[in-house]
C-alpha cells in the first residue's frame, strides 16, 4: 500500500527560505500549501511548481493577525482533501561560518525535520545557524 500524499503546509513563502522549502517540499512530491501578505508574487511560484509537476495553492495571510497559521489556509487545505501532514516552515539565522546561509541549506533542514528520517523527533527547535549560538 503507498504512502498518502503528504501536504506541506509552509508559512512566509513568497520569497527567500520559505519559498526555498515550498520549492523542496514540492520536489519530493508533496502538495505545497502557501502563505503571504505578498499575493503578487504567489502566481509566479504557483506556476514555477506546476511546471515542474508541483501542484500548491496559496493563501493569503498575515500571521501576526491570524490565530492559526492553518487556519489561514484552511480553505486551501479543503482542496487538499484527504493528505494529512502540515508542515510549518521559514527562518534562519547569523553564523560562524562568516556567510549568510542559502535559503536551500535551511529548507533541507525544514525537509529533513518533516520527513521519514525524523520520525522520533519531536518539539524541537533546531537551530540552523552555521555555529553562531555556539561560539
Ligand atoms: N543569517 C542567515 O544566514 C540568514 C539567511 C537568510 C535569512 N535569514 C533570516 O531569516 C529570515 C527569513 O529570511 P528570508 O531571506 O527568507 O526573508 P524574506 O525573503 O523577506 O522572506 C520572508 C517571508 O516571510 C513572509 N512574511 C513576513 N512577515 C509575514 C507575516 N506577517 N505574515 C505572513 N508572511 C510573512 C514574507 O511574505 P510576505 O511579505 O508576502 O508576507 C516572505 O515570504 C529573516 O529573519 C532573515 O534575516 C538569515
Amino acid at each position: 500500500m503507498s504512502s498518502p500524499r503528504k501536504v506541506a503546509l509552509v508559512t512566509g513563502a513568497t520569497s527567500g527560505i520559505g519559498r526555498a522549502a515550498a520549492k523542496a517540499f514540492a520536489g519530493r512530491g508533496d502538495a505545497v500549501v502557501f502563505s503571504g501578505r505578498r499575493e503578487a508574487l504567489s502566481d509566479a511560484l504557483v506556476a514555477e511548481l506546476a511546471s515542474e509537476g508541483g501542484d500548491a495553492l496559496f493563501a493569503v495571510g498575515d500571521v501576526a493577525k491570524e490565530a492559526s497559521p492553518a487556519g489561514t489556509c484552511s480553505d486551501a487545505f479543503d482542496r487538499f482533501f484527504g493528505h494529512d501532514e502540515a508542515a510549518i516552515a521559514a527562518f534562519a539565522e547569523q553564523h560562524a561560518l562568516r556567510r549568510i546561509a542559502e535559503p536551500e541549506e535551511v529548507a533541507r533542514v525544514v525537509l529533513w525535520l518533516c520527513g521519514p528520517r525524523a520520525s522520533f523527533v519531536t518539539g524541537q527547535n533546531v537551530v540552523v545557524d552555521g555555529g553562531l549560538t555556539t561560539r
